[in-house]
């Protein structure tokens, strides 16, 4: 059978295909009285959706309709669904290789599986699939908290990032900003030739607990594993120093120890199958798309030999949307390890917890605020440079009903919430 349901505390059952009416996720028995993540959902569907000249043009909007399971902007326990409807579909790109299996692609495997498949971009293939993952991972937010979870890209096609401790203020989360330049042209010729690129991703999870996993067939090493070869296009992992350990010897593969804590981190955070407190660090290894307009070889229904071209509408280098994907479903596996150790320790509802999340959000408050501040600043200076006044009422009137709008979708007051906004603008003058 398919299998299309992630079993785990926060499990789902997904469904849809990348031409059919819509994607969507069930979640049959969430935790009630939970509150809706409206701004997490809204955020992480954003960051999927992230623009750079190597992404499809295809267009979707991504709005996201729940269809049950919430009342009043809170879980009611019921089963929770959710759907994202697809509109900019374009299925006659896809007529003229209806009958031919496209190199790379799931075609010719599924059809030898099911005897049948839905061609139309992919189908159940398709990246798009993994638009659900990002819409679960969305209710784990507070359940991780305070893990932190950030990618570094250390390679595109052939090329390698040589430092990772600059900007990764790009979608490639690439860190040099001196090649930064070099990568974009060479994903350019490499787009102009019709063809695509893979690469490495670095995951880390700092903050993390020690504890978290379990010591036999439910690693969490595995588990995360499994979660991360699960989406489409992603080929290996290896956690720390990954293939390097192979070649070093035991005492410096190891991690020693000290009154301060762990001296290195060469397995990346985990022993054992179980969590031991350093950053959980692992790095994944993504093929290059399978959709190329170079021509190649291939077969048909028939096993009749062909040529094929695969034009349409398709990421020439997906890796900025695949880096939103592979943190969700790191962070379901990790939310999944945390509720379980939850309740082997029967602490699931203690008060300093609860404290301890509101510390970290009040925290977090500030944080931003003082960001903000900074932002400010900067437009300040802007304004000044290019003679533009700077007082502007009328952004201001927008962002304050752009927050009432907001909070009558988060059932808080919108009078409140202005008089916060206000607040806010003021204290950033
Ligand atoms: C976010 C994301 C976007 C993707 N976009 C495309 C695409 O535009 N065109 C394409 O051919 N494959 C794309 N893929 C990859 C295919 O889905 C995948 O390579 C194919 O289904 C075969 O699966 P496999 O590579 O895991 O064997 C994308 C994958 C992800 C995760």
């Amino acid at each position: 059978m398919p299998s299309n349901r992630l079993e785990q505390f926060f499990g789902f059952t997904s469904f849809g295909e990348s031409h059919g009416a819509a994607m969507g996720l069930l979640i049959d028995s969430p935790t009630p009285n939970l509150d809706f993540p409206y701004a997490a959902l809204r955020d992480a569907l954003n960051r999927r959706k992230i623009h750079t000249p190597f992404k499809t043009s295809r267009e979707e909007t991504d709005d996201y309709e729940i269809l049950s399971g919430v009342f009043e902007g809170k879980t009611t326990g019921m089963p929770l669904c959710i759907i994202v409807r697809n509109r900019d579909i374009r299925s006659s790109d896809y007529e003229a290789i209806r009958n031919l299996f496209r190199p790379g692609h799931a075609d010719f495997a599924w059809f030898q599986k099911f005897g049948i498949y839905d061609f139309r971009g992919g189908g159940r293939a398709s990246g798009r699939e993994t638009l659900v993952r990002v819409i679960a991972a969305s209710f784990t937010d507070e359940v991780i908290q305070p893990i932190q979870i950030s990618t570094s890209c250390l390679q595109i096609g052939t090329m390698r990032c040589e430092t990772t401790s600059d900007t990764h203020d790009n979608p490639f989360h690439w860190q040099d900003s001196s090649s930064l330049d070099d990568l974009y042209s060479y994903l350019q010729q490499s787009k102009d030739r019709g063809e695509s690129l893979g690469g490495i991703i670095r995951l880390t999870a700092s903050r993390v607990p020690a504890g978290l996993g379990d010591p036999v067939y439910e690693k969490l090493s595995a588990n995360i594993a499994k979660a991360m070869l699960s989406i489409p296009s992603v080929k290996g992992i290896n956690f720390g120093d990954g293939f390097a350990l192979a070649s070093m010897q035991g005492s410096e593969a190891n991690d020693q120890i000290s009154s301060q804590g762990f001296l290195s981190n060469h397995q990346g955070g985990i022993n054992g199958g179980v969590s031991n407190g350093n950053d959980i660090v692992f790095d994944l290894i993504i093929r290059p798309i399978p959709s190329v307009s170079t021509p190649q070889r291939t077969i048909d229904r028939e096993g009749k030999d062909h040529w094929i071209e695969v034009h349409g509408r398709h990421d020439s280098c997906h890796i900025p949307r695949l880096i939103p994907v592979a943190e969700a479903m790191l962070k379901l596996c990790l939310a999944d390890a945390i509720q379980h150790q939850r309740l082997i320790q029967g602490k699931a509802t203690d008060l300093v917890s609860f404290r301890e999340s509101l510390d970290k959000i009040d925290e977090d408050l500030l944080l931003l605020l003082y960001r903000r501040r900074q932002i400010v600043q900067q437009v300040k200076e802007y304004k000044l440079k290019h003679q533009l006044p700077n007082h502007d009422p009328i952004r201001e009137q927008q962002i304050i009903s752009r927050a009432q709008e907001l909070a009558k979708e988060l059932d808080i007051d919108p009078n409140i919430v202005s008089q916060i906004i206000q607040l806010v603008l003021n204290s950033s003058q």
